[in-house]
């Protein structure tokens, strides 16, 4: 399932405490997958998005399970892989404790949060799916907040498309200076499946890597396993 791969971003990085935000309709099939996240040995909560008012509200609908904590956003469509990620990027981020996202190389910026920079790389601007992109970075649907993200996301106001953009957090941790957007190499694959064609991209891609390597891709029994959070009983039933 889709969900197995931003699960195992996170559990890769040792996040134990994820909170899946759905819609209505969804919330059932979730639970039915993963329950409580006891069986992954992680613990999973649900919240409900009834209308999607944009990706900021994830912070407010979250904002008790933040607590004042540092947090962490995924998009649920979106695929990292590389066996440097996490170790190179994604806990250094955390480390750090500065807000961070990921810029990403791609062939269609327009479809995407974009990010330019001057020849020091300093961000000069981001602007969410621009008709003409100043770069080919991409941001990902990876964000590493603090916990000012929830009071943040209740100042917004919606943008031309009716929603609150995730990018205007950005710009407003941009303009405190405390936001690092950190490139990610090419041996990174970033994928997302938010089109009919990206999504049979992405199923080729880990078809074609599952099939040579005969190992699998974002298997979160494993990953639970390996990481110690459940014994080999568990991981047989
Ligand atoms: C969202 C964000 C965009 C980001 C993208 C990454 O877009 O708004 O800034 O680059 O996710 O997947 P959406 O997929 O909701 O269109």
């Amino acid at each position: 399932p889709m969900i197995y791969y931003p699960l195992s971003t996170l559990m890769l990085a040792g996040i134990r405490d994820v909170l899946i935000i759905t819609t209505p309709g969804d919330k059932g099939l979730f639970f039915k997958l993963l329950g409580d996240g006891s069986k992954f040995g992680i613990n999973i909560e649900f919240s409900i998005q009834e209308n999607p008012t944009g990706l900021p509200e994830a912070f407010i609908i979250g904002e008790k399970f933040i607590g004042d904590s540092d947090a962490c956003l995924i998009l649920g469509d979106n695929i990292f892989h590389s066996d440097t990620f996490v170790n190179k990027y994604l806990i250094p981020s955390f480390e750090r404790k500065i807000p961070t996202v990921f810029g990403y190389h791609v062939s269609d910026p327009e479809r995407y949060g974009v990010v330019e920079f001057d020849k020091d790389l300093n961000v000069l601007s981001i602007e969410e799916k621009p008709t003409t992109p100043k770069s080919n970075y991409a941001i990902t649907g990876l964000y590493v907040f603090d916990k000012k993200a929830p009071s943040i996301a209740k100042d917004l106001t919606p943008s031309a498309r009716g929603e609150t953009e995730i990018v205007d957090i950005l710009n407003f941790y941009l303009k405190e200076n405390n936001l690092k957007v950190e490139l990610l190499g090419r041996g990174v694959s970033w994928l997302d499946t938010g089109t009919h064609g990206s999504l049979h991209e992405a199923s080729s891609y880990i078809e074609v890597l599952e099939n040579r390597q005969g190992l699998k891709i974002a298997c979160i029994e494993e990953i639970a396993f390996q990481k110690g959070y459940i014994s080999k009983e568990q991981l047989l039933t």
